[in-house]
């Protein structure tokens, strides 16, 4: 049968949406509570929702009985300090899975390309359901940050990078790609990630904001990319290393509380 999917999104793996005037809203992600996860890079994270509606960020297929990335519980305790994120996430109307704030501290190029990971959403959707992709709302002003997507990890001619205004809200299959965010700083970066179920009401929700997966990369010079690439090949064979001297290999080692994010 099939998972359903929408077709704009489904084309590119990624939508851009309008804008959204994030200065007119209060900094309701300062308010909120983070708990230490550590996830593609240096990072907090703060839920609205969750698995059980507790204050944990864990994979819904984490829990017992584990379950796809659908019918998060909200988190009455958090969303009464962050009621615009909270209806934000809740416009479309489709399923929400996991909806939470994700603070980054500044990396570099060479970090993303580390960093860079498909997520897991779909894990346990059953077939003729709606596939499960991600909005991301930035929430801080990072103009010279960029959203970093490829098809093929290693591969950096098809590297997609979006910049993250304030504002800046885009809508990825971070299943299909991977994905990982460039945050030149010098401040966190704060995000509003939302796992969303794909049907007519993403679709509704596509189309009022103008979504459109034309897209023209910011210029990046061969240079940096060559030497960021090179970079990330010695820290992987590093790492392969490291496991191979424990007498462990990549996939056997228990990464703990790492749940990838971007
Ligand atoms: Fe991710």
């Amino acid at each position: 049968m099939g998972y359903v999917k929408s077709a704009l999104l489904d084309e590119k793996g990624f939508v851009i949406l309008d804008a959204y005037d994030q200065t007119a809203d209060p900094q309701e992600w300062m308010d909120i509570e983070y708990v230490d996860w550590k996830s593609s890079g240096v990072t907090r994270f703060a839920p609205l929702a969750s698995a059980f509606g507790n204050i944990e960020v864990n994979g819904f297929w984490h829990h017992s009985p584990p379950r796809t990335d659908k019918d998060g519980v909200w988190i009455d305790s958090q969303v009464v300090k962050a009621p615009r994120l909270t209806a934000r996430a809740t416009e479309p109307g489709a399923n929400v899975g996991r909806c939470r704030v994700i603070e980054l501290q500044p990396n570099v190029y060479s970090d993303t390309l580390y960093n860079l990971h498909q997520d897991d959403n779909n894990r346990l959707n059953p077939d003729g359901s709606g596939w499960i992709v991600r909005g991301f709302f930035n929430l801080s002003d990072d103009a010279e940050s960029f959203m970093t997507l490829r098809e093929d990890r290693f591969d950096p001619t098809n590297e997609v990078r979006i910049a993250l205004p304030a504002g800046t809200q885009i809508i990825v299959d971070t299943q299909r790609f991977w994905h990982a965010v460039w945050h030149k700083g010098p401040e966190p970066r704060y995000c509003l990630i939302t796992s969303w179920e794909s049907g007519p009401q993403l679709d509704a929700y596509i189309g009022k904001h103008h979504g459109t997966n034309a897209h023209e990369n910011p210029y990046l010079a061969p240079e940096v990319i060559a030497s960021a690439q090179a970079d990330v090949q010695r820290r992987l064979a590093e790492r392969a290393a490291a496991l191979a001297a424990r007498g462990e290999k990549e996939g056997e080692y228990d990464e703990g509380s790492i749940d990838p994010e971007a």
